[in-house]
C-alpha cells in the first residue's frame, strides 16, 4: 500500500467543494487514514512549497494557501501517488480537462483546488512535514 499527502487549499473549503473533491478519491479507492482543517502559518507553507521558491509565482502560491483553512489529509491506497494526481488533473489550468477535479471546477493555475504529492520521495517528506506539524504522527 502506498501513501500520498493530499491537501484541499482555501478556494476548495471557501467554494464548499471538501466532500465532492474527497469522494473522487474515495470512489476510486483510496482511503483516508489522517486529516485536519487547519489554517496553514506561512513557515509551513514556505517549507511545504520550498522547490518553488525562485519562481515567479512563489508569493502568489503562499498567499492563496494561506489565505484560509485547508484540509490536510494522507491517503493510502494501491498506486496512491500516481492515481491522486491523475483523479487531481495537471497543473495547467487549459491542460486540465473535464473528469479531473481541476478540469471539472478549477479557475485558474493558482486557484486549482487541490494538491497531491508528485512522486514517494515528495510524500514521505510531505507527510512527516504536515504530521508532525498537526501532532497526528
Ligand atoms: P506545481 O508543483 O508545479 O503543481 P502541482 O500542484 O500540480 O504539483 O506548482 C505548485 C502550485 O503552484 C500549483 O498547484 C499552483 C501554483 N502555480 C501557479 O500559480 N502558476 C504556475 O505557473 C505553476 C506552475 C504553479
Ligand atoms: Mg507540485
Amino acid at each position: 500500500m502506498e501513501k500520498t499527502f493530499i491537501m484541499i487549499k482555501p478556494d476548495g473549503i471557501r467554494r464548499g467543494l471538501a466532500g465532492t473533491i474527497i469522494q473522487r478519491y474515495e470512489q476510486k479507492g483510496l482511503k483516508i487514514t489522517a486529516a485536519k482543517l487547519i489554517m496553514v502559518p506561512e513557515e509551513l507553507a514556505c517549507k511545504h512549497y520550498e522547490e518553488h521558491v525562485s519562481k515567479p509565482f512563489f508569493q502568489e502560491l503562499i498567499a492563496n494557501i494561506t489565505s484560509g483553512p485547508v484540509l490536510a489529509m494522507v491517503l493510502e491506497g494501491p498506486n496512491a501517488i500516481r492515481l491522486a494526481r491523475l483523479i487531481n488533473g495537471p497543473t495547467q489550468i487549459e491542460e486540465a480537462l473535464p473528469g479531473t477535479i481541476r478540469g471539472d471546477f478549477a479557475t485558474s493555475t493558482t486557484e486549482n483546488l487541490v494538491h497531491a504529492s508528485d512522486k514517494p520521495e515528495t510524500a514521505e517528506r510531505e507527510i512527516k512535514l504536515w504530521m508532525s506539524y498537526m501532532n497526528l504522527a
